[in-house]
């Protein structure tokens, strides 16, 4: 089973990978000694498919438990779940030696760290993913957050799970929509530093017709886990992103947060976005410093064969992206942080980035995209 260990003094915790790891829960829940009741966080998709699974470890650890079930989508992701999440629980008796399970996407861990971390000013959990998204990237690192009218997770706080249970066989039940928008966070950390990582990926994608095979998850741990290791090397290096390393991260995520967000929530999906956001990001970094063309176009081509979107729908607001762009928490004091490839494998955070070339860069992705061989 691979294990990663994430090294943060205190707040240091492990992420564990293995195909059946939802029966452990309970068991690692024992093992950190998280005593009181448990409030398992989900929502409308996955407590039909995992939530049963997941109660059952906590019975034979015996623990007591609450289930709090929203409804699925992005929609969902704000202060108003927040708020009847946190009544449901009072009334369920959870104090302060409670624990909080997130069971779920990236929605529902960032919403359900998010309530962990301010419930009772703050009360431990855990990270149960269960898509490719979730896995890779958002369960690890504590960034917890919610979206609200004014933009997308600018409500938030830095609060650490005390352990991540992986259980890849729980992506057999994810629709290709949902795996390939989670493959681009792959990408992302292929291009920020693996170069061998994006063939894989390529590999992948013609697997992926009606979603992932028994064959296919047979693969994944492993490949999961490198990617975990990818973000724990740098969540170490810089956890509350304050010395221009995690921001490395946010390849693609300053425009695609933008574009996310000018269209009703839900309707492009966050993946989808930083797709998009990659191109732009991929454009800017040819023209601002050293990304060969070769290795924009391997990137790009990856993206491709993931059938994600490379060009921008007709209807999408230019000014209102800008905008809320410009709203981005990437943007301090007047200056965004954008981050740039100087090549494959080697990221650069560039302040001299204008909203001239913000435009440029949204205007490319009104373009078609045309794979070439390389
Ligand atoms: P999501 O949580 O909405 O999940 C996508 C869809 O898949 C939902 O309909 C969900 O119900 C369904 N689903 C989840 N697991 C399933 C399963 N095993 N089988 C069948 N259906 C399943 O979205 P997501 O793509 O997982 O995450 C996107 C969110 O993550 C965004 O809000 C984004 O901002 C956030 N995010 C956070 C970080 C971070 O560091 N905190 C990093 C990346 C993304
Ligand atoms: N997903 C960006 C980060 O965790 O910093």
């Amino acid at each position: 089973m691979p294990t990663v260990s994430i090294s943060l003094g205190a707040r240091s915790y492990q992420v564990h990978v293995s195909n059946g790891a939802l029966d452990t829960v309970g068991y690692h829940s024992k093992k950190l000694r998280l005593g009181g009741k448990a409030a398992i966080i989900t929502d409308s998709n996955v407590c039909p498919l995992y939530a049963s699974k997941l109660i059952h470890s906590l019975e034979d650890a015996e623990y007591e438990y609450s289930l709090h079930v929203f409804e699925a989508g992005e929609q969902s992701k704000n202060l108003h779940t927040v708020e009847s999440i946190i009544n449901e629980m009072v009334q369920q008796g959870h104090d302060r030696t409670s624990f909080v399970i997130a069971l779920g996407g990236g929605v529902v861990g960032d919403m359900a760290g998010f309530i962990a971390s301010v419930y009772y000013r703050g009360i431990p959990f855990i990270q149960v993913p269960t898509t490719i998204m979730a896995q890779v990237d958002s369960s690890v690192g504590g960034k917890t957050a919610v979206d609200i009218a004014a933009g997308k997770n600018l409500v938030g706080a830095f609060h650490q799970p005390k352990v991540v249970v992986i259980d890849p066989t729980t992506l057999l039940t994810l629709s290709p929509r949902v795996i390939r928008e989670g493959m681009a966070e792959m990408v992302k950390h292929a291009a920020i530093s693996e170069q061998g990582m994006l063939r894989e990926i390529q590999k992948i994608a013609t697997e992926i017709d009606l979603g992932f095979s028994l064959s296919t998850i047979d693969h994944l741990p492993e490949l999961i886990a490198r990617n975990v290791e990818i973000k724990a090397r740098i969540v170490e290096a810089d956890e509350q992103e304050m010395q221009n390393i995690r921001a490395f991260l946010n390849l693609g995520h300053t425009i695609g947060h933008g574009i996310e967000a000018s269209v009703p929530y839900g309707e492009i999906l966050h993946g989808e976005a930083v797709s998009l956001g990659l191109r732009s990001a991929l454009y800017l970094s040819a023209k601002y410093s050293d990304l060969s063309s070769r290795e924009e176009r391997e990137i790009l081509n990856t993206l491709h064969a993931l059938e994600l979107p490379l060009q921008l729908p007709p209807n999408i607001d230019l000014e209102k992206v800008i905008t809320l762009t410009k709203r981005d928490k990437k943007f301090a004091a007047g200056t965004i942080k954008f981050v740039l490839l100087q090549a494959l494998g080697t990221p650069m955070v560039c302040d001299t980035i204008t909203e001239e070339d913000l435009i440029e860069s949204l205007t490319i992705l009104t373009q078609p995209f045309t794979s070439n061989i390389y």
